[in-house]
């Protein structure tokens, strides 16, 4: 008989010999449509997905920080006096910088037992940096006794990648990941720093939602991110308004600069095209769904300029099977979403990675999402919720 993989109440049991006073489940994200859109007060429509990080923990009688992550078998064990002296010189990076960063935000003083069980790729573009943030930041507070509010959790989680890990990022990732509703996108508006759930039901309409990891590294991702974000900072500002979700098309086309006048372009109709999605799924009309993927892609890739040869070539050969594909989240590398009938899935993926195998690239990896799941939770029974992949 196959042994069943203990839980993670189990797991945690077994490495600390004690129970988990908190546990917390925390899923990646990914965007369907809307990117480069969020740090100018934009719209973006991301879901929850069923791949996550799952954080157990409780409190330590002594100062010891004790933490244990599957991803790469790391098991870290150090007097929490280092955490105070790893923040002085920040940006903080990897396992330890996270809890580090949670650790002084909310000036915590006692030791404590962590244990990180993960499925979400790292560094594929779903948001597997601030799913560990929430996930970290949700135990961590249920431990001190206090409640765990959404709003707080999402500034706070802001604050560990922008102000300790010196990450420059914006409000869509924390809010899709702690706002997520199963079967609904989140229909994020950046300029209210808040969301709506809208529905997105493509299972009920015989589609399946497929990440496609590239496998390519995305190493241009934090320069080319950060000089987006002054370069549509700069149009706003010739424009004279205060975000470009304010800028009207027409207004956009006079800008004299052709770089800025692209990367405007892009942001301003990648808003409306968020409208449109939402519009469109709303209706079932998928042709039209799976188009605006294309153009979104197109756009990102000329006008804004961070898809690569792979992703462009990759949404390319999917919008030749039919697929509507595009690049998500910061590009440089990373992750397509993609749009497929349910049964064309496995054809899909089969002419996908010959094409990579005939140019010679690392083969793709395909995660399947057969339907939006539900975000940030708490977990309370040692069953893994249905919606979940273990
Ligand atoms: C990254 C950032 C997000 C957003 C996307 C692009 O994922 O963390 O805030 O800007 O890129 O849409």
């Amino acid at each position: 008989m196959p042994q069943r993989r203990p839980s993670i109440r189990e797991q945690f049991y077994e490495r600390y010999g004690r129970e988990p006073d908190s546990i917390w489940l925390s899923p990646g994200r990914v965007n369907l449509i809307g990117d480069h859109t969020d740090y100018q007060g934009g719209l973006a429509l991301p879901i929850a997905l069923p791949y996550s990080t799952r954080v157990a923990g409780r409190l330590r009688q002594d100062r010891m920080i004790h933490i244990y992550s599957d991803y790469g078998r790391e098991d870290i064990h150090l007097p929490a006096d280092d955490l105070s002296g790893l923040v002085k010189r920040r940006p903080l990076r990897g396992l330890m910088g996270f809890v580090a960063a949670v650790w002084h935000l909310l000036e915590y003083e006692q030791g404590i037992d962590l244990l990180i069980l993960s499925t979400l790729p790292i560094a594929s573009g779903l948001s597997s940096s601030a799913s560990l943030s929430l996930g970290i930041l949700a135990v961590m507070t249920e431990l001190l006794g206090k409640p765990v509010v959404t709003e707080q959790l999402i500034a706070q989680a802001r604050r560990v990648e922008n102000d300790y890990l010196g990450v420059s990022s914006g409000i869509l990732d924390p809010l899709a990941i702690a706002r997520g509703r199963a079967d609904f996108a989140l229909l994020v508006d950046a300029l209210r720093q808040d969301g709506r759930h809208v529905p997105f039901d493509y299972a009920r309409y015989g589609l399946t939602l497929w990440i496609i990891d590239t496998q390519t590294p995305r190493t241009l991702a934090a320069s080319g991110y950060d000089r987006r974000v002054r370069e549509t900072q700069a149009a706003s500002h010739v424009l004279g308004v205060p975000d470009l979700r304010r800028a009207t098309p027409d207004s956009v086309e006079r800008l004299t600069d052709p770089v800025l006048r692209a990367r405007a372009r892009h942001v301003v109709r990648e808003n409306q095209r968020v409208e449109l999605t939402v519009a469109a799924a709303g209706a079932g009309n998928w042709d039209r769904v799976k188009s605006l993927f294309w153009a979104s892609h197109q756009s990102l890739s000329e006008d804004f300029m961070v898809s690569t040869p792979v992703l462009d070539q990759t949404v390319g050969w999917l919008r030749e099977m039919g697929v509507g594909a595009r690049l998500t989240g910061a590009g440089f590398g990373g992750s397509a979403v993609a749009l497929a009938a349910s049964e064309q899935g496995e054809e899909m993926a089969r002419r996908l990675t010959e094409h990579y195998r005939d140019q010679g690239w690392t083969l793709p990896r395909f995660l399947e999402v057969r339907r939006p799941a539900q975000g940030l939770r708490k977990v309370t029974e040692d069953k893994v919720p249905e919606d979940v992949i273990d």
